[in-house]
């Protein structure tokens, strides 16, 4: 048993309800708040495409949105040998919410990788820079 198991787990559940019709590619996430509540999210898509949101981004403003402020953890799971990381855009909001916290790749076959924020999101712009 890893310390992320009850995370991936809940990011493997959020995933079920990914709405990802055009590209097919469903995404779970999992957010663990310091009070150790988990909060899910799955990806969003729609028939503009650009007003997609990931599953990443879904799960942090469903936490922000409950009042939860500090974060221990997130966890991404998809369906793909090889491990699918946040993108770009997630990697900013990971940052700035979250800071430097591990980041839980993992897939349905039981493959896990675990790399901080740090070293997926090295020389951020944040409000440190403003
Ligand atoms: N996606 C996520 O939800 N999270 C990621 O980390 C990568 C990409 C979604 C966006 C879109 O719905 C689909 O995966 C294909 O890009």
């Amino acid at each position: 048993m890893s310390d992320y198991d009850a995370l991936i787990a809940a990011a493997k559940l959020a995933r079920e309800n990914a709405h990802a019709h055009f590209s097919k590619f469903k995404v779970g996430a999992a957010l663990r708040t310091a009070s150790g509540r988990i909060f899910g999210g799955c990806n969003v898509e729609n028939a503009t495409y650009g007003l997609t949101v990931c599953a990443e981004r879904v799960a942090i403003f469903k936490a922000i949105s409950e009042g939860e402020k500090r974060f221990k953890a997130i966890a991404v799971v998809t369906d793909t040998d090889r491990l699918t990381p946040p993108c770009g855009a997630c990697r900013q909001l990971i940052w700035e919410f979250c800071g430097d916290v591990p980041v839980v790749m993992a897939n349905l076959k039981g493959k896990i990788e675990v790399l901080r924020m740090r070293e997926l999101f090295p020389r951020p712009f944040d409000s440190s820079n403003l």
